[in-house]
């Protein structure tokens, strides 16, 4: 019932108790028809008693007297603000609503006693949102929500602890992603705030930027902007090799094929300034270590050393000569040569015309090398004559000699020149060791032709003593008439022939004054050989002195 309606009631009730006359009626006791729950009372106006239903209830005090509900006009009206009224037979009390308290402590009030609910502030409590969760009080209530690095589980913020399951966990960024070019060197956890520390990566040099990583409330990791800048650079290039294996900061190298290295490390290495510490090994081409064997001039070898550049080595040269002319004969010889260099020469006293095999042998390397060779055919020495200037018809003429190892292919030829206006006489020719050939051009003719491995050092020789030498006439000079005496020494081993010439003698016929001297006649010598030994076919003019 309304208070409207309750209004109705109540003046219904009295109409009903005031509008009936009771002037006919015999007087009653009043006081004796109260309701149980009305007191007897004196009218106001002193007209007599009346029933009035106790506090707390409504009737007309007579017949009925009933609880009222106090609580009905509302509990704020009645207990205040964020109560709860409570009615009881014939009275009401008044608690807090949950989330308030009463000003008086204690669990019940009744109005106008001075006690009202006020909000209790949860957040007091720790721990009320649990782990990481933020407190906020509300009017008789809170809410939990969570923390910068808490994320919410089981639900939605705000939450409502423990009516809600949900509750706070902390932000975990799990394990920190590897970053390129870098190693991680230190991590304090994983959770929100966590701290992973990088450092570059060999070959890598920390150019700028944040060295570390931090676990933000995202759940990212956050904050590294380590710039791995200025590596070693391209993998440093070594001529004539190739790349085993390599990663950014080793690089393995090996020689291509074909090529070797003594020594020298095969790794480069990137350091730590981001430069590139190149392997030490040189790739040289396989090559024997004595290259390139020649022989200049018929005596000198010249080799190339494949080596490595600081050694030295160490080379035993043998070499040992023969003769198919000359069974018995040998030329051995050794010679030891200590060098650095990679280009060598060496030069050796070989004797002409010989077969040589010569034998280097590269002592630390142990390796040997041979190469053979010939030696050519020289000019032969002339011999040393007494040149003399005498009288026909049979003059001894007298040579010295040093014997040589060239005497079996050399022989001596004795040429008479008879003096007739304008000589030629031709060191290098006629070559005609056949004394069946008549020397075509001129009167000059071979009078002796001695094998030179039969004489000893000192020869006398008599021109014109009538016999036959090597096949050739010695005819007795012309009286009367002058003549040269000319001595030829020729070597000659198969198609090759060298000779040198030497005046001996002047035979006069009849005896005139000699215009040669001795001096110019050596001169004249001089002039020959000199001819001889350039291997031109040589004019020898004498002049005709009257
Ligand atoms: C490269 O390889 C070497 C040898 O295995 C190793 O010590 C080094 O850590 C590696 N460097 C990088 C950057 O991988
Ligand atoms: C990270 O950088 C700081 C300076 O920013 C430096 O002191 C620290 O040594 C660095 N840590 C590493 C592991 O390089
Ligand atoms: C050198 O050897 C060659 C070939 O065997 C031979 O014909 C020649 O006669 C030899 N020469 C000498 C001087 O022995
Ligand atoms: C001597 O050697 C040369 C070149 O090595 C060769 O041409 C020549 O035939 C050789 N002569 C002889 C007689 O062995
Ligand atoms: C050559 O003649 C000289 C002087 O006439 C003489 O002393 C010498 O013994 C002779 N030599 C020979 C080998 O006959």
């Amino acid at each position: 019932m309304d208070e409207r309606n309750r209004a109705i009631f109540l003046f219904f009730v009295l109409f009903v108790v005031l509008g009936k006359p009771a002037a006919n009626q015999p007087l009653l006791d009043v006081c004796a028809t109260c309701h149980t729950d009305a007191t007897c009372e004196e009218k106001t106006d002193g007209s007599g008693k009346v029933c009035n239903c106790k506090y707390g209830f409504v009737g007309n005090g007579r017949t009925f007297c009933q609880d009222k509900d106090e609580c009905q006009i509302g509990s704020s009206k009645i207990c205040g603000q964020h109560t709860t009224c409570h009615n009881t037979y014939g009275s009401y009390y008044c608690t807090c609503l949950a989330g308030y308290s009463p000003s008086n402590n204690l669990d019940v009030f009744i109005p106008n006693d001075g006690t009202h609910c006020q909000d209790i502030d949860e957040c007091r409590v720790a721990g009320q949102c649990g782990e990481g969760g933020e407190c906020r009080n509300l009017d008789g209530s809170f809410d939990c929500s969570c923390q910068e690095g808490y994320r919410v589980h089981n639900g939605a913020q705000p939450f409502h602890p423990p009516t809600d399951h949900a509750l706070c966990k902390v932000v975990d960024c799990g394990a920190p992603a590897a970053v390129e070019d870098t190693v991680q060197v230190s991590l304090t956890g994983t959770t929100y705030g966590s701290v992973a520390t990088f450092v570059c990566d060999e070959g890598f040099v920390w150019r700028r930027g944040h060295n570390s990583s931090v676990c933000a409330a995202n759940g990212l990791w956050r904050g590294l902007t380590l710039v791995c800048e200025a590596k070693c650079g391209p993998i440093p290039f070594l001529a004539n090799s190739e790349v085993v294996w390599h990663n950014r900061s080793v690089v393995i190298h090996r020689c291509m094929a074909g090529y070797h290295s003594w020594r020298g490390s095969n790794a480069s290495l990137c350091n730590s300034s981001g430069v590139w510490e190149t392997a030490t090994l040189r790739c040289v081409e396989i090559k024997p270590p004595i290259n390139h064997l020649l022989i200049h001039y018929e005596r000198c070898l010249h080799w190339k050393a494949e080596k490595y550049e600081e050694d030295t080595e160490d080379y035993k040269v043998t070499y040992s000569g023969s003769r198919d002319y000359q069974t018995l004969f040998r030329d051995k010889g050794k010679r030891f040569l200590s060098s650095k260099a990679d280009q060598l020469t060496l030069c050796l006293k070989l004797l002409p015309v010989t077969n040589y095999s010569i034998t280097i042998t590269a002592l630390s390397a142990k390796f040997s090398a041979t190469i053979t060779t010939n030696t050519s055919l020289p000019v032969p020495p002339a011999p040393v004559v007494y040149y003399m200037e005498v009288e026909t018809p049979a003059p001894t003429l007298q040579l010295q000699r040093s014997p040589n190892t060239l005497d079996p292919l050399s022989l001596y030829q004795v040429f008479v020149l008879p003096v007739e206006g304008i000589m030629m006489f031709d060191c290098s020719s006629p070559r005609s060791l056949d004394p069946s050939v008549k020397i075509k051009s001129s009167e000059e003719y071979i009078t002796a032709q001695l094998s030179v491995r039969n004489i000893g050092t000192h020869i006398n020789f008599t021109v014109g003593d009538g016999f036959f030498y090597g096949g050739f006439h010695n005819a007795l000079l012309e009286s009367g008439k002058n003549y040269y005496i000319i001595l030829r020494a020729v070597s000659q081993w198969k198609t090759d022939s060298k000779s040198s010439c030497v005046l001996w003698a002047k035979v006069t016929g009849t005896p005139y004054v000699l215009s040669i001297s001795l001096v110019s006649a050596a001169l004249l010598v001089a002039v020959v050989i000199l001819a001889a030994v350039g291997g031109y076919s040589v004019i020898w003019c004498i002049k005709k002195i009257r």
